[in-house]
């Protein structure tokens, strides 16, 4: 094994940073999804060590935080609540999700955000992002006033959604007045669905940032190994297969990945996925690959 193209412009392992959310962070965000439990609240949360590892991962720089009020019934709420408490609020950017296509009205969009503030103890969030750009009780026009309200008292930044596709982002930006700032999608090396629908290419093109959820397929980025040519280039660099996913995808310019470790070996490795740059045509080499 070789070790091609050690960066030079990146001596200390440091992560490129992004301008997302009127601050310049790292391109790697803190996932959440299985804190604290998922849909329950789960007896088997380590929650001590949970807490630990997003604390580390703040304390290595890393500052945007995932949140999803659903999860574990509200518990991944408290567990970000102590790991976040003893850091600086301002350098930190909560992203928070709201399931609009759910609840029954704007009344109860009200009711969970003050859930999110106080659950968190803070009195803003960072980001507002709608979890589906599904409109079924609350419509495009209320959240539009429901939003310019929050902005203009200070306890929403930005405004941003997940699982959006060209489509739902055109409709956005007819029918509500704040940008969306970022789509929160499915992305990664192995999953290209919103390649091929064209909305990255849309996000590209109109600054949307891309926060990609799943970046190493769930762990499983390993199966890679069963592709002769994605393992072909593995092989060329002493990089992990996960550090190549991540690499990739944080080497594309609009790209934040949202990647959930509690394991602290694993964080370090993610978090070391951009000491070596991928050459330009092992890049386009891996735009073109498939399983
Ligand atoms: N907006 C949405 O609809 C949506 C949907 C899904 C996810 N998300 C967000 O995106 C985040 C990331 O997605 P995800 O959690 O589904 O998938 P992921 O980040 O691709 O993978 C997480 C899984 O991979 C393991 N892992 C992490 N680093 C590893 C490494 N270096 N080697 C081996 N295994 C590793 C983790 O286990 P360990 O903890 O043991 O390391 C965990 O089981 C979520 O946590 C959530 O915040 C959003």
């Amino acid at each position: 094994m070789t070790q091609c193209g050690i960066n030079p412009m990146n001596p200390n392992n440091h992560l490129p940073t992004i301008n997302i959310f009127k601050k310049n962070i790292p391109k790697l965000g803190i996932g959440t999804w299985g804190i604290g439990g998922y849909m329950t609240k789960s007896p088997y949360s380590d929650y001590v060590n949970e807490i630990t590892q997003i604390k580390y991962q703040l304390s290595k720089g890393l500052s945007l935080v995932d949140c999803w009020i659903a999860q574990g019934e509200g518990g991944s709420l408290e567990l970000i609540r102590q790991a976040i408490e003893d850091f600086d609020r301002e350098k930190i950017t909560l992203l928070c999700k709201f399931d609009i296509h759910k609840y029954k009205d704007i009344v109860e969009l009200e009711t969970v955000f003050n859930k999110y503030l106080k659950q968190l103890n803070t009195d803003y969030i960072d980001v507002f992002q709608i979890h589906k750009p599904v409109f079924t009780n609350i419509s495009e026009r209320e959240l539009n006033i429901f939003l310019m309200e929050k902005i203009k008292h200070g306890k929403v930044g930005s405004f941003a959604v997940s699982n959006a596709k060209k489509e739902d982002l055109i409709n956005l930006k007819k029918k509500i007045d704040i940008p969306v700032e970022a789509n929160e999608i499915l992305y990664n090396i192995f999953d290209r669905e919103y390649e091929v629908n064209g909305t990255i290419e849309y996000c590209n093109k109109n600054n949307i940032k891309i926060l990609a959820y799943r970046p190493l397929n769930r762990g499983m980025t390993n199966i890679a190994h069963t592709s002769p040519s994605f393992a072909e280039i593995v092989n060329r660099y002493t990089l992990t297969p996960n550090q190549i996913a991540l690499n990739w995808l944080l080497q594309k310019e609009n790209v934040l990945a949202l990647v959930k470790s509690s394991n602290r070996a694993h964080i370090n490795e993610n978090m070391d996925c951009m000491s070596i740059t991928l050459t330009l045509k092992d890049l386009n080499d891996l735009d073109s690959w498939r399983m």
